[in-house]
């Protein structure tokens, strides 16, 4: 058979992918309307043809816009529940998902109301679909560490419903260190934790370096320049982390790199997957669509692709009980 009959069977499992991020433009015209919220745009197609970003900052711009559509519980169930429909479809079976509780609390809305809808959803899409899921909070890093605590705060009652703590959005000038106490918390109340190290951000590998050594983190989400320094990919693989790779916004960010980036991680020894991140924003590049583009730009072999998928299973935050239904 060919390689894309190949990775369509494959057996998949996403561990980075940003539930705000999965808002299909369809989706927004939907909410838009059902909220009576104006749009600036007139048609699904249109709100796609405006999604032109060069970088993480104008990428953060679409993706705060498109936040503001998100209002009641029904509107992060939809949200929820599309997504896992539609990577149900790809033979996804398992997704650990991102979401960001301050984008919403800072608007008012209350944190049980996007929790709430989104834990629904992911049961209902088990019930329907068989797929599995949990969810990991993100901490927004522009905002301020009182901020992250002050939300973790607001999860305690939710914690069988979160599998992990994260840090994504605004990486400059955001460190690591500065939520080294709310990732405290969280290790000490037994959740599992990941960070972004955003591709080519300022000061990155001090980044990446206190993701390994301070905080304890257990994946890196992207982290790509690892590979400018030997002793960080060296820590790296002492202490077995899985890299997130999300080909999609590393084609926009650094174009033409991506084949150097894969085969470099791989000749390098590390572990990685391969993830959508943003696919809403992303040209609806969902788990299929990103293994064909990375197995495409780096000539990944079916023995390659198979060791990425399993990466993602053996990694992912479940029961070894259920892990060996997956692999
Ligand atoms: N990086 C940082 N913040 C984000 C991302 C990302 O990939 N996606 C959504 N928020
Ligand atoms: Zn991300």
């Amino acid at each position: 058979g060919s390689i894309a009959a190949f990775i369509d069977a494959l057996p998949k499992a996403e561990l980075h992918v940003h539930l705000e991020g999965t808002l299909e433009a369809s989706l927004k015209m939907e909410l838009a309307h059902r909220n009576d919220h104006p749009l600036k745009d007139s048609s699904a197609e249109a709100i796609r043809a405006g999604y032109t970003y060069h970088d993480l900052l104008s990428f953060l711009n679409l993706y705060y816009e498109g936040v503001e559509l998100l209002r009641t519980e029904q509107d992060f169930y939809d949200l929820c529940y599309q997504y896992l429909r539609k990577v149900a479809s790809q033979n996804v079976l398992y997704a650990e998902m991102f979401f960001d509780p301050q984008l919403h609390t800072r608007r008012g809305i209350p944190f049980a109301t996007v929790i709430t809808g989104i834990t629904r959803a992911r049961k209902a899409a088990e019930r329907d679909f068989g797929i599995r899921s949990q969810l990991i909070m993100c901490f927004v890093r522009e905002m301020s560490a009182e901020s992250a605590d002050e939300t973790f705060t607001q999860a305690l009652p939710y914690l069988d419903d979160i599998i992990g703590v994260g840090l994504d959005s605004y990486e400059t000038g955001n460190p690591p260190a500065k939520f080294a106490h709310v990732f405290a918390r969280a290790r000490a109340a037994g959740l599992h934790v990941t960070m972004h190290c955003d591709l080519d951000q300022e000061n990155t590998h001090e980044h990446i370096r206190q993701a390994l050594d301070d905080l304890a983190s257990e994946r890196i989400d992207h982290g790509l320049n690892v590979l400018d320094r030997p002793e960080l990919v060296a820590r790296a693989r002492e202490r077995d982390i899985v890299f997130t790779i999300c080909p999609s916004p590393n084609d926009v960010i650094r174009p033409g790199c991506g084949r150097r980036d894969l085969r470099g991680m791989l000749d390098a020894g590390l572990r990685i997957t391969i993830n959508s991140d943003d696919p809403g924003y992303m040209n609806s590049a969902y788990m299929t669509e990103c293994l064909r583009s990375a197995q495409q730009t780096a000539d990944l072999t079916r023995a390659e692709l198979l060791a990425i998928s399993r990466n993602a299973f053996d990694s992912a935050w479940i029961p070894d009980a259920e892990r060996r239904q997956y692999l």
